[in-house]
């Protein structure tokens, strides 16, 4: 199953909008987790951010995790799909709230003009065709000593839990794609994590876009060593890690 990119993976998202938030619903945990990340991440920066970037924010439920979290903020929320935002946009929501369609790596292009006092980005960057320009554009888009999370499958390395993964993708994941017409869709996120960085991989990626402090969290349930929170914080000063 090959993996999908740029406006192929915008245009597999926009025909699976509609089915989106039923078949999240149907993961334990899904919106929970959403909203730990989002704590985690308010936590570090003692909530007092005033402005934040939820990038690939899908049919808003990581915005709407970013909202609970950060009561007051600004968000603004990016995604590449049309379809996704368009069920974000006929959610309720705070008028703080605002999406934009834009890809994440032209948030220059967009308009969607930092700087940010944090970013959060769910379920994203194992989808992008170059994720290291993406984390340069992220940290040029956050202020000195703001902080980035990130939330999504990203294996521990241990084989028991790429076992587990592959048996839920066989067993749950492609068949439902596969009854619901996102065969495309639900097969590119069973490959995408398989082939994107594992946990450690991806917390070296941060380091190496020049992030500091850098934290990979578990996260609970059948996701434990399988899905994972990233924090990691844009240097007060050029220099400093
Ligand atoms: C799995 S959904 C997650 C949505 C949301 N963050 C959530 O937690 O429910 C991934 C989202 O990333 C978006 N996406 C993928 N590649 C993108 C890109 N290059 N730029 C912006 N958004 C992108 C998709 O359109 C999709 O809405």
């Amino acid at each position: 199953m090959p993996l999908l990119r740029d406006a192929a993976l915008a245009t597999a998202f926009d025909h699976g909008a509609d089915r989106y938030d039923r078949l999240v619903a149907l993961n334990p945990g899904y919106h929970a987790q959403l909203r730990r990340s989002a704590r985690r991440l308010a936590a570090l920066d003692g909530g007092g951010a005033r402005r934040l970037l939820d990038l690939g924010c899908g049919t808003g439920a990581s915005t709407a995790a970013l909202a609970a979290a950060f009561p007051g903020a600004e968000i603004v929320g990016v995604d590449a799909s049309a379809g996704m935002l368009r069920r974000a946009g006929a959610k309720r929501r705070p008028s703080r709230v605002r999406f934009v369609h834009a890809p994440a790596e032209e948030l220059d292009r967009a308009e969607v003009g930092g700087p940010f006092d944090a970013v959060f980005a769910a379920y994203l960057f194992r989808n992008l065709a170059d994720p290291d320009a993406v984390l340069a554009a992220v940290r040029g888009a956050l202020v000195p000593g703001g902080w980035l999370a990130v939330h999504d499958y990203a294996l521990s390395g241990r084989r028991t839990d790429r076992l587990v993964w592959s048996a839920v993708c066989r067993g749950v994941i492609v068949p439902l794609g596969t009854a619901t017409g996102d065969r495309g869709l639900y097969g590119h996120l069973r490959c995408s994590v398989a082939e994107f960085d594992t946990a450690p991989a991806f917390g070296a990626r941060l380091r190496r876009a020049g992030f500091g402090q850098v934290r990979v969290l578990p996260l609970p349930g059948w996701q434990t060593g399988i899905a994972h929170t990233f924090l990691a914080r844009r240097p007060a000063a050029d220099g400093d890690r």
